[in-house]
């Protein structure tokens, strides 16, 4: 089956105002999602048509579209596409519209079905204008309209939503999706399965949105809509309906500062601006996170679970992607050699097709910034669902997530929640939140050492302490390697693979380095852990392929130093990520990071690898907010 893949971000309004400035700023601050094409549709309120607009590209050509038509409704859909199979053209950007042009749909998600209910729909004499999987939808909903009305129903949003919940009926997938019908002009009808839809309340007006930056600036009372609700918006309410077609009421809620905060300030790009932000990222999880204990002078990590919570756990199992699989890779090498605790970190991807056998008293760990990545909440989902149905109590779930984003799906869904309050990232690549997930795992290894007393009070001490002096580090690194890594940058921006090495706690940061470079250099990049080198890649090396290597004082600082001499002896440029101390004057440049005990080493050996991915990628011109093929939030399998 030809799979259309779509993740998008979607924005729909109904209210008293004119729809279409808030349907650019909304999809202005969703273009992070995806940024194929872009696409909106506004029901003209004085012929009651659909006026629809699309370009291919960056919502800028969409824009540029637009900039001289007078869209002036009030009710209106807009979409922004990211798009794995099938080319994206303006006949694939949404909304997709049904033949007769009355309905109009936006879609985030996969209609897993659609090829079987396109077949039938085409047998039915239906032409299709797209390749995707959505367009069934309006056509779809045209058809149980036609039905309604046999029936007499009233053409109104009531309608509508009847006939969008008999449509979802049939689907299979996941979705987030806004319909407008042109007769019933006021009305919008949205539901989701499995993707997230967000509704911001505002005075007589409702905004709609995959995610609350599209929201944050019209209002800071937000309802997101739970999996598999449909709800009805007209100017006048909501009603919000489960898939037992049960009215729905509950209270709103506030949206945190952090999520409404999105400013580039001075910075020519958010992921420079989100590097710099990583003090300050520090600082909270300080504030928020660490408290001296008045009794005992000694520090505490105030994480909202119980010590009984810690007390039972034997094992840990973590599942993420991407950047948070790195992160949970440092996470799982502090929790074993700090915490004393075996744990294992699995691709979610991978863990939901081959999970584990069934262990007693393990803590399941979900990371993920955006809190919507597909796999992991399945993941997580599968997990829950496996352990729940033991009768044994010892296998129930424990579980944890660790997220940016409390409204998210997998915020809402777990109640042992840590919020990393990194503030919306908007650079594709994760930087900030990378640290903030970090500096959460040094949390839980601290708090598992304290209750399993597997390291003594000096030695957790020390590891805090350490950690309260982040602040101004982190800062000095940046004053320091933002100018020594735009130089590095300019000698290097034509080069077509650099290998990261790494050993130990700073193997996945060495994963993360060449993660990062890849991302949005598009040059080709591979960590490695530096003793496998020559098992292998070795046969890579010359003097066209430089190597970075993280080698900090500690356990296999010697051993890295010889791995680094290996790569030099084949011609390899090498640079250190490494303090200024006996063994480093071998590489050819140094980026010197301070000499500090090794557990802290990686959340300072990343800095200057951000920073050098960022000045390499923007030497080369490159869009580094939003690099091609990717998107912020994954949220499709
Ligand atoms: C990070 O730079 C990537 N763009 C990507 O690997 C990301 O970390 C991954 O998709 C996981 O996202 P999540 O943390 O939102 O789950």
């Amino acid at each position: 089956m030809k799979k259309i893949i779509c993740m998008c971000g979607i924005v729909a309004v109904t209210g008293y105002k004119k729809a279409l400035p808030l349907l650019i700023n909304g999809l202005e601050k969703l273009e992070y999602r995806g940024y194929d094409s872009a696409g909106i549709a506004v029901i003209n309120p004085d012929t009651k048509n659909i006026i629809c607009n699309k370009a291919e590209g960056k919502l800028t050509n969409l824009l540029n579209n637009i900039s001289n038509k007078h869209i002036h409704g009030t009710v209106g859909i807009g979409h922004t596409r990211w798009a794995t199979h099938g080319k994206p053209e303006v006949k694939n950007a949404h909304p997709h519209i049904d033949s007769s042009g009355k309905v109009a749909v936006v879609q985030n998600g996969i209609i897993e079905n659609y090829q079987e209910l396109k077949d039938k729909l085409e047998k039915e004499g239906i032409r299709f204008n797209s390749d995707t999987d959505t367009e069934v939808i309006p056509h779809l909903i045209q058809k149980e309209l036609l039905a309604l009305n046999k029936l007499n129903l009233e053409k109104n949003g009531s309608t509508l939503l009847v006939a969008l919940r008999n449509v979802i009926s049939d689907l299979e997938g996941s979705y987030a999706l806004a319909v407008l019908w042109a007769d019933a002009p006021d009305s919008l009808v949205v539901a989701r399965k499995q993707a997230p839809l967000i509704i911001g309340l505002g005075e007589g007006e409702f905004i709609c949105a995959s995610d609350t930056p599209a929201i944050a600036n019209f209002t800071k009372i937000i309802l997101p809509l739970e999996d598999e609700e449909i709800a009805l918006l007209t100017p006048l309410g909501i009603e919000i309906y489960d898939s037992n077609n049960e009215r729905q009421y509950r209270n709103p809620i506030h949206l945190h500062v952090s999520e409404q905060v999105i400013d580039k300030k001075d910075y020519k790009h958010y992921m420079l601006k989100e590097i710099y932000d990583q003090p300050d990222t520090a600082k909270y999880w300080i504030e928020k996170f660490l408290f001296k204990d008045s009794k005992t002078g000694q520090y505490q990590i105030d994480y909202p679970f119980d010590t009984e919570f810690f007390e039972s756990i034997e094992r840990i199992e973590i599942v993420a992607c991407g950047t948070s699989k790195h992160a949970a890779m440092v996470g799982s090498f502090l929790l074993e050699q700090f915490s004393g605790i075996p744990t294992n970190v699995f691709y979610a991807s991978e863990f939901r097709y081959s999970p584990p056998p069934l262990l007693p008293n393990t803590l399941t760990i979900g990371v993920t910034q955006s809190g919507e990545t597909a796999d992991t909440i399945a993941a997580i989902n599968m997990e829950i669902k496996r352990r729940s149905s033991m009768s044994d109590e010892k296998y129930k779930p424990n579980l944890v997530a660790i997220t940016n984003r409390m409204e998210s799906s997998i915020g809402r869904q777990i109640s042992n929640i840590i919020d990393i309050g990194a503030g919306v990232e908007i650079g594709v690549a994760a930087t900030k939140t990378f640290f903030a997930q970090l500096l959460s795992f040094y949390g839980l290894a601290i708090k598992f050492a304290q209750i399993k007393g597997t390291q003594n009070n000096e030695i957790i001490n020390q590891l805090i302490s350490e950690l309260t002096k982040l602040p101004p580090l982190i800062e000095e690194l940046l004053e320091k390697h933002n100018k020594t890594s735009e130089k590095l940058a300019h000698d290097f921006f034509n080069i077509k693979d650099v290998i990261f090495l790494g050993r130990g706690i700073n193997y996945p940061i060495a994963l993360e380095g060449a993660l990062k470079l890849k991302e949005i250099s598009y040059i080709h990049a591979a960590g490695y852990p530096a003793g496998e080198m020559k098992h292998g890649p070795i046969a890579l090396l010359d003097k066209k392929v430089p190597v970075i290597s993280i080698a900090t004082p500690g356990v296999v600082f010697d051993k890295v130093i010889s791995n680094a001499q290996e790569a030099k002896a084949r011609d390899s440029y090498l640079i250190g990520i490494a303090p200024e101390c006996k063994g480093t004057e071998i590489f050819d440049y140094l980026m010197m990071i301070p000499e500090t005990n090794e557990w802290i080493s990686p959340l300072l050996a990343i800095v200057p690898l951000q920073l050098l991915s960022y000045h390499i990628a923007a030497h080369r011109g490159l869009d580094v907010d939003q690099p091609r093929n990717l998107a912020k939030s994954v949220t499709v399998e």
